[in-house]
């Protein structure tokens, strides 16, 4: 019944909403303009990343767990125009198998595979024999995947919350391994039939930085751009770029127009103003000082080895903090790593990330470039690594956000001010929740979060709330 309510929505929307929609839209049916458009979920995505990207004209892989039948979608995008090329369905799914592994490891699929991707630099790829046969990639660039029998083959899954051992580390390390060589088959394929320059990546498994490094290092394409909301949120963003751009232009030439949203940044949630969350710091009763300048008494705070709630501007879309609800800290002491999972209740072998100023990022990490979405890894310098020891991953990478000064001037100008203070330009950046809770989003949130976890101090806006050290 699911899978035929989902074959069959395109039909179900020619005559208006799904009907537990319906109630909810009522309002709106009466607007002029008015109209249901339905955008198939890979398109959307690949849209999401296409008309995102700063490429006029792309190759596109969309790498999904499903979505209707589909679950990897390939796409050939230039200017106004995307077609698609080809396709895989169910069952045969890299989204599934990640999915699947994830719950035999005692986590939670669909929400910790990237806890998975963090195991797997712990292991080694022991595995990787039994992985490469169960996933067949095919000449015509489809890939199938047998069933994994993973309690058969590996024994008793891990029960939730229970001990890690070798043989999970190691099961981790073999389906990263595999699912990296097999993408690059992928990437491979598609580039053959798409022989351009660039590539432009949506999907959940777009969101595994390991990969898409790999892709990057050892890929046929020059450039790479990930949806930064590469899950399924970003298909919001692609179903409305899509269907604008098929609304406004028509007829010949699309081709050679160049789409008119790039994305440079991900800052477009909502946001509050110092007028706002003075009211409701008031209201609630907090003790609170206004600051004369954030990013040097920030920059005060971190070279303390204070952690700092950071609570700036609009809020990201898609699933990083990346300076507008951060919690943020020095990474000068490996120790820092540690604090951050305890403060934050998260599981030992979880790294934390850096950001780095973008014009510094070469010097701290290996070919860093620009990456402003921390999607994807990068080795640190050798020369750099004992300066930041609490930003480098078991297996010597980080995953790294670079910041330039008009994407985020505050957020900039607090990693300037310590990099004034300390020499390093470079902070630790992860995002403003503890376990299980979504990141948070209002100054509620944010004094709740802050008032129900050991972080040290919280700045929203241009006001610093902070607490006494016991005596
Ligand atoms: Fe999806």
């Amino acid at each position: 019944l699911f899978l035929c309510s989902i074959v069959n929505a395109p039909g179900h929307l020619v005559d208006g909403a799904p009907h537990h929609l319906r109630a909810r839209f009522l309002s709106a049916k009466k607007s002029p303009g008015y109209a249901w458009h339905y955008v198939d979920h890979h398109m959307a995505h690949a849209a999401s990343a296409f008309f995102a990207s700063p490429f006029q004209k792309a190759a596109i892989l969309t790498l999904d767990g499903r979505g209707e039948k589909s679950t990897t979608g390939y796409y050939f995008g230039e200017g106004l125009c995307m077609d698609k090329i080809a396709d895989v369905q169910m069952p045969h799914s890299f989204g599934l198998l990640y999915e699947a592994v994830t719950t035999y490891l005692g986590f939670l699929h669909s929400s910790d595979e990237y806890k998975v991707m963090a195991l797997a630099s712990y292991g080694n790829p022991a595995f990787i024999d039994y992985f490469d046969k169960l996933i067949s990639v095919h000449p015509d660039g489809t890939y199938t995947i047998g069933d994994p029998r993973l309690e058969e083959t590996f024994g008793p899954p891990r029960e939730r919350g229970g001990p890690i051992e070798k043989r999970h580390l190691d099961i981790a390390s073999s389906l990263q391994k595999a699912l990296e060589q097999k993408v690059l088959q992928l990437a491979r394929w598609l580039h053959n039939k798409i022989p351009v320059d660039d590539l432009c990546i949506a999907g959940g498994v777009g969101l595994n930085c390991v990969l898409n490094a790999r892709l990057r290092d050892h890929g046929p394409f020059k450039r790479i751009w990930v949806q930064p909301a590469a899950g399924d949120s970003g298909t919001a963003l692609g179903a409305a770029l899509w269907v604008d751009i098929q609304s406004r232009h028509q007829g010949p030439g699309l081709a050679t127009q160049p789409h008119d949203y790039r994305m440079d940044h991900a800052y477009l949630g909502p946001s509050y103003s110092d007028e706002e969350i003075y009211d409701f710091l008031c209201y609630a009763k907090q003790d609170f000082a206004e600051l004369a300048s954030v990013e040097e008494d920030v920059a005060d705070l971190l070279t303390q080895d204070k952690v700092v709630g950071w609570f700036q501007g609009r809020m990201e879309f898609g699933p990083r903090a990346l300076g507008a609800r951060s919690i943020i800290a020095s990474p000068l002491n490996a120790s820092m790593q540690a604090r951050l999972n305890e403060i934050k209740d998260r599981e030992d072998f979880r790294p934390v990330a850096p950001v780095v100023l973008e014009e510094e990022a070469n010097h701290w990490f290996l070919n860093a470039g620009v990456s402003p979405f921390m999607l994807f890894v990068h080795d640190v310098q050798s020369s750099k690594a004992g300066l930041i020891p609490a930003v480098r991953h078991v297996d010597g990478t980080a995953r790294i956000q670079t910041i330039r000064q008009d994407q985020n001037p505050k957020y900039y100008g607090v990693i300037k001010e310590f990099q004034k203070r300390t020499g390093v330009p470079v902070l630790v950046n992860t995002s403003f929740n503890t376990r299980g809770k979504p990141i948070v989003c209002t100054p509620r949130d944010a004094v709740e979060c802050f008032h129900s976890s050991p972080i040290d101090a919280l700045v929203i806006g241009s006001f610093l709330l902070h607490k006494r050290e016991k005596a």
